[in-house]
């Protein structure tokens, strides 16, 4: 089966082409993200109106790149023809329907669409959701209107579930290759991306096993009980993981996205090129570290955070009246807090975790989510997974990010699922939740 993955959920907008001949052999032949980082950096956070007009932007432009790299342009097969019932007017009415909302999309879908071949897909997946509505939408509606002129159906895809399949991605090495590389790609327009043609296997679980996904919007434990069944035994009761990174670092006065940031101040301190004092004053909360549930609470730490820089900056100015808080912090301090609060979230993590195993006698532990690109935390899932004697699995750093390679790969291994010929229910679910009965139809429009 040969796939396009469409990834909208947040601020990145990515398209990918896999084949897999077995369900567990995948080929890349095209994978690329752009990264809305560099926009959204200035405000300190993502805003969904503007990421949406991001995606809206850049999708064809993507679409057409990959397309390029995974060298269907150059395939002699036939040139899209309208279903012969229809005539041009309903036509182009049907897509001008699907893309009512993105008009920038429409006009550059239309010039360039037609003009193409149809290519060898066997299926569209796209993030039907969790995640931004507006930025789910400009996917979700992208994936209709290709399914409508290729004729091709779409596989909606849960994104947690594609970071859930992310972890278990096992780069082979491949040689001699008959694919393209980057450098005889002409007018790649896209900032990042892979180059190489890679090669995965899928690897397999036994179950029960246990899933913990940590990003900027989501902080779940999953007890994985069968392919597709999945049950989600703790959750975040108000910050997610990468949120509280991104806002202590806001306090710390570091840019965002602030996780990366601390990660780095707190590993410089960790590495002992800096002597931590012993008498630190820096003491953060493991909120719900006790707790007999296997749930999360973030935002208190970053409370604890802002009290304690509050109460650092009296000491030091003497000063009762508010200043701003980042005046009082040397570096010295601001690598302090961030290291001890890099301890204080993972030490959470790994104690629930660590339980988690236990009740439930998981095989295997599989990481997922933007966070999981922090070093200490690796680390320290490392350590448990052997204490536990649990195999562990986590993504490569490339596939931690969103990226629509793990969307293609989520929709392969539902796309034997069965046929639904409606597309109506299609539509973009911001608070789609993995336990939510999902079904991964194919949709035809
Ligand atoms: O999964 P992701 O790319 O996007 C979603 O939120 O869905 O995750 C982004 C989050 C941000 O909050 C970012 O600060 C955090 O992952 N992050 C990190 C690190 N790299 C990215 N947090 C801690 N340490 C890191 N090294
Ligand atoms: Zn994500």
């Amino acid at each position: 089966m040969i796939i396009l993955g469409i990834e909208t959920s947040c601020d990145e907008t990515a398209i990918s082409v896999i084949e897999s001949k077995n369900g567990t052999d995948i080929t890349v032949l095209a994978d690329k993200t752009l990264s809305q980082i560099e926009l959204h950096k200035q405000y300190g956070g993502v805003f969904p109106t503007m990421a949406k007009r991001e995606h809206a932007k850049n999708l064809l432009p993507l679409l057409k790149t990959v397309l390029n790299e995974a060298g269907f342009l150059k395939l002699k097969v036939k040139s899209v023809k309208l279903k012969v019932e229809e005539d041009l007017p309903t036509y182009n009415l049907k897509l001008a329907t699907i893309l009512e909302r993105e008009p920038e999309l429409l006009e550059q879908f239309l010039e360039y669409v037609p003009t193409i071949k149809k290519p060898p897909l066997d299926a569209i997946a796209v993030t039907e959701g969790p995640g931004l509505e507006p930025c789910l939408w400009t996917g979700i509606n992208l994936a209709k209107a290709l399914s409508l002129v290729w004729d091709i159906p779409i596989v909606p895809v849960n994104h947690m579930e594609g970071h859930i399949f992310s972890s278990l991605l096992r780069r082979k090495e491949i040689s001699n290759s008959k694919f393209l590389t980057s450098n005889e790609i002409p007018n790649s327009k896209t900032q990042i991306s892979n180059e190489l043609p890679k090669s995965y296997q899928l690897s397999a679980i036994s179950y029960p096993s246990l899933a913990l996904l940590i990003s900027g919007g989501h902080t779940e434990l999953v007890l994985i009980k069968g392919l597709h069944d999945y049950e989600i035994i703790g959750q975040t009761r108000d910050d997610a993981v990468g949120e509280a990174f991104d806002k202590v670092a806001r306090l710390l006065g570091l840019p965002y996205p602030g996780g990366p940031e601390i990660s780095r101040l707190a590993e410089e301190l960790r590495s002992g090129n800096d002597e931590v004092r012993e008498d630190r004053e820096v003491k953060l909360p493991r909120p719900m570290i006790y707790s007999k549930d296997f749930d999360f609470s973030f935002s208190g730490i970053k409370t604890s955070v802002l009290y304690l820089l509050k109460r650092l900056e009296q000491k030091e100015t003497g000063l009762s009246e508010k200043v701003g808080v980042e005046s009082a912090l040397s570096p010295r301090l601001q690598k302090e807090i961030a290291l001890e609060f890099e301890n204080a979230v993972t030490e959470v993590l790994v104690a629930k975790t660590k339980r988690a195993l236990e009740q439930y006698g998981a095989g295997a532990l599989l990481l997922g989510g933007g966070v999981i690109a922090n070093t200490h935390i690796r680390r320290e899932f490392e350590k448990l997974a052997k204490e536990q004697g649990v195999t562990l699995h986590v993504p490569d750093k490339n596939l931690t990010t969103d990226n629509a390679l793990m969307i293609a790969v989520t929709g392969l291994m539902h796309s034997s699922a069965g046929k639904n010929k409606d597309a109506t229910g299609l539509r973009a679910r911001g608070n789609l939740r993995l336990d939510n009965t999902h079904s991964g139809k194919e949709y035809f429009l």
